[in-house]
């Protein structure tokens, strides 16, 4: 794997360059399956990640500004829980808004942001650098989904996930858990995980969250077809789809799909993908959890939970989890 390196001041960026001809064969089976699917980290190129951080500003995203407040008033709790010199993890970290709330209390040894969307990544670990001048940053562009840690070295210190947002909840339960299980070989008997959930809610909730009045998901929605577009040579036309996001009550998650408005052929990689009117290409998952069902995956991947923090309404939740002897 080809790994380049370039130090600014107090940042070290370092790019994993996730391979794009093995990017290309996952989007072409995802698009020959009876239910057309897209793995939604397609979404974060640098316009995704521009659109997401507006949703993250949107009235009816109530996620980020719940967590923020759950953050803001708990950080000194959370940053006992993290202990002295921790080196920070923060896998899918965007803009790197919120460990801004945390630096403070926690004051690590390092702060390692990892995120699949290079420029992006690249740009917000330079602004956090210069607004934190005493603060190592490592930053890694990579899929928090691959070997990546087997790539690197990070600094010494008791490795501490962050891991906020509610990215836990675009994996499948099974998937979340084997992630969760999978990172404590690395983080080691006495690592941590700070970690945020999303919550089950009143339906109206969800459903508005995900289809805000001012079409920005939807944008988001349909710019994973110009990711697709630039990465398998696809000829998708953004204009013939449209964005769809429901609540799956049965299966506890917001589902969002792009629906093909006519009959059409795309081609990909040199193949022909058949769409008919009204079928759909599933772009992502939002799964929201129960308390107990929480519980039951972190204990399934063998951690112990050792604090939840919940805003006033129950909206969202943060938690500590520690490895289980
Ligand atoms: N942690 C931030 C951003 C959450 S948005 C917050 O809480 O606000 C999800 C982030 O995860 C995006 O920045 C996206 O680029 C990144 N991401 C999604 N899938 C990823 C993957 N497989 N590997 C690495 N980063 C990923
Ligand atoms: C990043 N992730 C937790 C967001 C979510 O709410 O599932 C992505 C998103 N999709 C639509 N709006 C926001």
């Amino acid at each position: 794997m080809p790994v380049t390196a370039a130090r600014v001041e107090n940042v070290l960026f370092e790019d994993q360059q996730p391979v794009p001809s093995d990017s290309r064969a996952e989007l072409v089976s995802g698009l020959q399956k009876p239910q057309k699917q897209v793995n939604p980290k397609y979404f974060y190129d640098a316009r995704g990640s521009e659109l997401f951080e507006q949703i993250t500003r949107l009235d009816e995203y109530y996620p980020t500004r719940t967590e923020i407040a759950i953050l803001q008033r708990h950080a000194a709790e959370m940053a006992d829980f993290c202990g002295p010199d921790c080196v920070l993890i923060e896998p899918g970290s965007g803009s790197s808004e919120k460990v801004r709330l945390l630096l403070d209390s926690v004051r690590p040894a390092a702060y390692v942001p990892l995120d699949i969307s290079a420029d992006f990544l690249y740009e917000s670990a330079v602004k956090l650098g210069r607004e934190f001048p005493w603060l190592q940053i490592h930053a890694i562009c990579a899929d928090f989904a691959s070997q990546w840690h087997a790539h690197t070295e990070l600094p010494a210190g008791r490795r501490v996930i962050f891991y906020p947002g509610s990215t836990i909840g675009n994996m499948e339960p099974s998937v979340a858990r084997d992630f969760l299980a999978n990172l404590r070989q690395w983080i080691g008997a006495d690592g941590g995980v700070l970690i945020g959930v999303d919550l089950q809610k009143q339906e109206h909730l969800l459903n508005a969250a995900y289809n805000d009045a001012s079409g920005v998901t939807a944008d988001f929605n349909l710019n994973i077809l110009n990711s697709i577009n630039r990465i398998a040579g696809a000829d998708f036309d953004a204009d013939h789809f449209s964005h769809r996001a429901i609540y799956n009550r049965q299966l506890q998650r917001v589902e969002m799909h792009l629906v093909s408005d006519t009959s059409q052929t795309v081609n990909v990689n040199g193949g022909a993908i058949k769409f008919s009117k009204g079928e759909t290409l599933h772009t992502e998952n939002s799964y929201k959890y129960s308390l107990d069902d929480f519980h039951a995956l972190i204990t399934a991947a063998g951690y112990s939970l050792q604090k939840s923090w919940l805003d006033d309404k129950r909206l969202f939740s943060v938690h500590f989890l520690a490895v289980s002897a």
